[in-house]
Formats: structure tokens, C-alpha cells, sequence
């Protein structure tokens, strides 16, 4: 039998439509004469990542790379890899790193040290929700769309077993 857990409603499509919105608003301001580059961490921004892309009426170029932690269901295990790297230069760019979720930091952090040293002219992170309870590594987030609890959500691209992804709000798993 699939496992079915209960999912209580956290943030509407609604109010994430508005993030969204305020998100973009200060992104344009940020970048109006720069070279943006959006790189998206797969899988979880991507529901994110295209809905904040169509609020920004800049040039702009995207990329993503993949991040794998190893570990158990709903727990870092503390050891990340990329099993997609950058298929581009990004040096001299105006890069924003966008993720669905900073909950320890130690994806995020990881991401980031690994295009640092790829010499972009600016490096910032956007991220659409922040766990600040849970942080085991420093990450300054530059654009935050919902502080959160410490609860595991899923929805709006964010998954549980790679399901729920596809779901328009953000969901609590309930134990
Ligand atoms: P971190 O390395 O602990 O910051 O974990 C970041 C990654 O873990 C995110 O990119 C997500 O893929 C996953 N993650 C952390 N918390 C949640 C959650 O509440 N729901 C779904 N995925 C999560
Ligand atoms: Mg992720």
C-alpha cells in the first residue's frame, strides 16, 4: 500500500503568488543594469524559479545545477555532491541562486562555495522559504519569501520521497 500521510494546508497559493510578486519587485530594483544570471538548485525551486522568472522583465539567463545530499528521508545527512554542475562560464556574471529551501544550510552553503570559486562579478541567494531553527551553517539569504517552523513541508515543487512536488500550496506533513 502507498504510504499517505496527512497534509495540513501552511501557505495558499495565494499568499505564495504574492511573495512571489514582492520578491520580483526588489530583484528588478537590485539588478536593472546588471547581468543576471538565475541558477535554479534542482529539483525543488523549479516550480519557484518559473514562476519568479515570469514577474521579471530584465534580461536574464538561466542555469541550474543538482545537488544530492545522501541521507535519510527528511534529514541532510551532512554530505552533499552535485550531480549537475555548471555547463557555462559564469565569470563577470551578476549571479542569484535560487532554492526552495534553506533548512540546515549545508546544500545551500555547498552550492554556493562551489560558484564562488567560479568568479561570478556578484553572488546572492534567493530563497522561497528559510528554517532558521534548523541551521547547522551560517547562510545569509538575500530574498526570503516565508520564514518557517520546524516542520517539513512539501508542495510547490518541494517533495517528500520525490511526491507532492506538483501540489499549487505548501503543505505540513503531519506525524
Ligand atoms: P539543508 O542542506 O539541510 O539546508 O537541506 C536543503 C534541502 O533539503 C532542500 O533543498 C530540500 O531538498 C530538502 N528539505 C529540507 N527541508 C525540507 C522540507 O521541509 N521539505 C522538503 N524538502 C526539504
Ligand atoms: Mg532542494
Amino acid at each position: 500500500m502507498v504510504f499517505q500521510p496527512q497534509l495540513r494546508i501552511l501557505i495558499s497559493h495565494d499568499q505564495i503568488a504574492k511573495a512571489v510578486d514582492r520578491l520580483a519587485r526588489e530583484i528588478r530594483t537590485d539588478y536593472e543594469d546588471k547581468q543576471l544570471l538565475l541558477i535554479g538548485v534542482l529539483k525543488g525551486s523549479f516550480v519557484f524559479m518559473a514562476d519568479l522568472i515570469r514577474q521579471l522583465d530584465l534580461p536574464l539567463e538561466l542555469e541550474f545545477v543538482k545537488a544530492c545530499s545522501y541521507g535519510a528521508r527528511q534529514e541532510s545527512s551532512g554530505r552533499v555532491r552535485l550531480v549537475q554542475r555548471l555547463s557555462t562560464s559564469i565569470k563577470g556574471k551578476d549571479v542569484l541562486v535560487i532554492e526552495d529551501i534553506v533548512d540546515t544550510g549545508i546544500t545551500i552553503s555547498f552550492v554556493l562555495d562551489y560558484l564562488r570559486k567560479k568568479k561570478p562579478a556578484s553572488l546572492k541567494l534567493c530563497a522561497l522559504t528559510d528554517k532558521p531553527s534548523r541551521r547547522r551553517v551560517p547562510v545569509c539569504i538575500d530574498y526570503l519569501g516565508f520564514t518557517l517552523p520546524n516542520r517539513f513541508i512539501v508542495g510547490y515543487g518541494l517533495d517528500l520521497d520525490e511526491r507532492f512536488r506538483n501540489l499549487p500550496d505548501i503543505y505540513v506533513v503531519e506525524d
